[in-house]
């Protein structure tokens, strides 16, 4: 009998070609392109692009599927209805579950409607239904959600914000920190969700029950949930001489610190430099004098303390935050953005497919005489 390690850690579940973590120094690439790389040079639908067809789009290519993501925009009006029936109160990340569990009933897979259209519809779909639900119970009002974006970025921040107040300069960082921050959160091999998607796919079951299981999945603090416990942490401090009190007192205590720490990685996660450094602009930018600072404390006392490095989610939470995105809305970014690596996964599983069943290791009682129910 073997034992695994808890969490099936180290454990090599499968092949992929889609993308390597923490191998030659912690180093991320997505189809053979670093992630640093393609951060600095390719826009996320470009990189979106290479998830779902495999190879990076020459330039007519992307101006073709540019223009067909945006014919994919709208709301059918049974999801308009779903999501007004949604309550307030629930998590931003319940209402895409259930909307993208809905649009599998309305525009199901056949063979017209495969799983990469499906993705290029949630592409657009998902910015929609979250802000359509957000500003429906939020401030009691249906948004047009048909409104002309560049980007799915643009189309994002335009559905929240609406008119920008901002500088142009200004503007056109915020849309540039969320683009780059949708290509590091795009793929990361067999994450928890992404193992999600690829376990129920391998069933046979189809593309939107894939993606339904790994949004549920991305949502728990361990894994996507992260940044938004993160933005919390960070604004429990008034001063990072608060936060470095405060977090001493924490690990004193036993408490785990949301945006550090990773599975895979053993001295850092290469995405984190990448959105610190646009967090650490937009501080800049907004005069900001005290979530930049806050956060590098952190990051200082873990280090020194625990010799942990910040995770995607740590300096994501306050790049979203100096972009006007509320917290609630983190999460569900990800999920826009990682649907794409989601995608790509189940492809991959079906194209060489054997169910997953692993088997476990037996820790209950030796088998004993069963028990009539009045003599119990
Ligand atoms: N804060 C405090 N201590 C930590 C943290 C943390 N964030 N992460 C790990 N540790 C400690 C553990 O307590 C443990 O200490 P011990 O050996 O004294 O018990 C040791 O480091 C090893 O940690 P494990 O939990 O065994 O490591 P594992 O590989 O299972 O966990 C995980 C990885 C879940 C990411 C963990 O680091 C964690 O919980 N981090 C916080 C949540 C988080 O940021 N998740 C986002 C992941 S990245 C993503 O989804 C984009």
């Amino acid at each position: 009998m073997t034992t695994t390690k808890g969490g099936l850690a180290d454990v090599v579940a499968g092949q992929t070609a889609i993308c390597t973590v923490g191998h030659a120094g912690d180093s991320l690439h997505y189809r053979g392109y670093s992630v640093s790389e393609l951060s600095q040079h390719a826009s996320f639908e470009e990189v979106a692009y290479l998830l779902i067809y495999g190879e990076l789009p020459n330039l007519q290519q992307l101006k073709q599927y540019k223009q067909s993501l945006h014919s994919l925009k709208g709301l059918p009006q049974p999801i308009c209805h779903l999501l007004k029936s949604m309550p307030a109160t629930a998590h931003p990340m319940d209402v895409l579950r259930t909307t993208c569990s809905m649009l599998g009933t309305l525009e199901p897979v056949s063979a017209n409607h495969t799983a990469q259209d499906i993705a290029n519809r949630l592409l657009m779909l998902f910015p929609a239904a979250l802000l359509y639900w957000y500003h429906f119970h939020l401030e009691g009002r249906s948004i047009d959600v048909m409104v002309e974006a560049d980007s799915i970025a643009a189309y994002f921040l335009k559905l929240l914000l609406g008119k920008f107040e901002n500088t142009i300069a200004l503007h056109e960082l915020i849309e540039k920190t969320l683009d780059i921050s949708l290509i590091l959160y795009a793929e990361h091999e067999f994450n928890a969700s992404t193992f999600t998607a690829r376990v129920c796919v391998s069933t046979l079951s189809d593309i939107y029950s894939g993606l339904t299981a790994a949004i549920g999945t991305l949502r728990g603090p361990l894994h996507g949930g992260a940044n938004e416990a993160a933005m919390s942490l960070i604004q429990e401090f008034e001063t990072a001489q608060a936060a470095e009190k405060g977090i001493l007192q924490k690990l004193q205590d036993k408490k785990l610190i949301m945006g550090f720490g990773h599975r895979v990685y053993k001295t850092r996660d290469p995405r984190s430099d990448i959105i610190k450094a646009q967090s650490q602009k937009l501080s800049v930018a907004l005069k900001d004098k005290k979530i930049f600072a806050v956060s590098q404390k952190i990051e200082e006392v873990m280090r020194a303390q625990k010799g942990l490095f910040p995770n995607l989610d740590f300096y994501s939470a306050s790049a979203y935050y100096f972009c006007g995105i509320p917290t609630i809305l983190f999460t569900p970014l990800f999920v826009i953005s990682r649907l794409c690596g989601w995608t790509a996964h189940c492809i991959e599983q079906l194209q060489n497919n054997k169910l997953i069943r692993p088997t476990a290791e037996y820790t209950g009682p030796s088998p004993k005489p069963f028990v009539p129910l009045n003599d119990r």
